[in-house]
């Protein structure tokens, strides 16, 4: 039997579709309830599973959510992973990433880790030099190393589905690693101008130019991004360890449908 009830903390960019998920499955009786927590309501009693969509600056939250969790006698928590792997991070704000799984672990409370790659319909911005309506974009290296997209509307369903049909057994303690698909800055252009016929200003960063603007500032996140994704770091997983054959029936977006539907 799996869990019908949830908690999901921090109703945000993430969050939000993940609630809509379970909220859908709620009307066919798969779910029972799905509690919204937030910083000015966050109680997880009669809870038993808890995902937290706490963005980066909040995640040290996470370990008073997780030992109330346990204390309320939470069964299964999902940290707010829902991104890359990516080598220990240190000094950097994906550290708490890391401890929120020893948190979790000293707690005895199991976790259920999902790795999803980059989000197809989030990412495409400005502030990561990848707005991509503006003509102009700008990544690592020579461009050519792949990485994994999903778009949240395909996370939040991956994630909905299997907490409502697998048994707790193969949740607790367990991780995730989807893609919707895996593919290449470079192949993105490529296939973008030849949807759009419009021509894309492509800039390339090298590793030395990341590293120079990281050592005048070790807190800028895009550099931190496009470094790590140019070491291999922007995949959900090795593709032998991906579990989008979970559900075979899953069928994700690519990320021309998303970013030029
Ligand atoms: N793979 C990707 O491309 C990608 C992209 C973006 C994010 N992510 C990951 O997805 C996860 C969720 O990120 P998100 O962007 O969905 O989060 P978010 O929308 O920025 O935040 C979620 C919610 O958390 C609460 N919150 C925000 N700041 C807070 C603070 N300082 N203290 C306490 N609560 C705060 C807010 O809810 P209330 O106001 O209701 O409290 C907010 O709506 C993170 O792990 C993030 O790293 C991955």
């Amino acid at each position: 039997m799996s869990f019908t009830t949830y908690a999901i903390a921090g109703i945000g960019n993430l969050g939000s579709f993940i609630a809509e998920e379970l909220l859908i499955l709620k009307e066919s009786g798969r779910v029972k309830d799905v509690v919204l927590l937030s910083r000015s309501v966050c109680t997880v009693q009669g809870i038993e599973f808890v995902i937290s969509t706490l963005p980066l600056p909040a995640l040290e939250l996470q370990t008073s959510l997780a030992q109330a969790a346990k204390a309320a006698g939470v069964r299964l928590f999902a940290p707010s992973e829902f991104a890359t792997i990516y080598s220990e991070p240190k000094g950097c704000p994906l550290l708490a990433k890391y401890q929120a799984r020893g948190v979790l672990k000293d707690l005895g409370l199991p976790y259920l880790l999902m790795y999803t790659g980059l989000f197809s319909d989030f990412v495409f911005v400005p502030a990561l030099g990848l707005d991509i309506g503006s003509g102009k974009i700008s990544y690592g290296a020579d461009g050519s190393f792949l990485m994994s997209f999903t778009s949240r509307r395909d996370i939040a369903h991956f994630l909905a589905r299997i907490l409502t049909t697998l048994p707790p057994a193969k949740l607790e303690w367990s991780t995730f690693r989807i893609e919707g698909e895996r593919i290449s800055f470079n192949e993105i252009v490529r296939q973008y101008e030849q949807k759009t016929g419009k021509k894309l200003e492509v800039l390339l960063l090298s590793p030395e130019e990341l590293e120079a603007a990281l050592k005048v500032n070790p807190y800028d996140f895009a550099s931190l991004l496009h470094l790590s994704w140019i070491k291999g770091e922007g995949v959900a997983g090795k593709p032998e360890e991906l579990s989008n054959s979970v559900w075979p029936e899953w069928n994700p977006k690519k990320v021309i449908e998303v970013i030029a539907p």
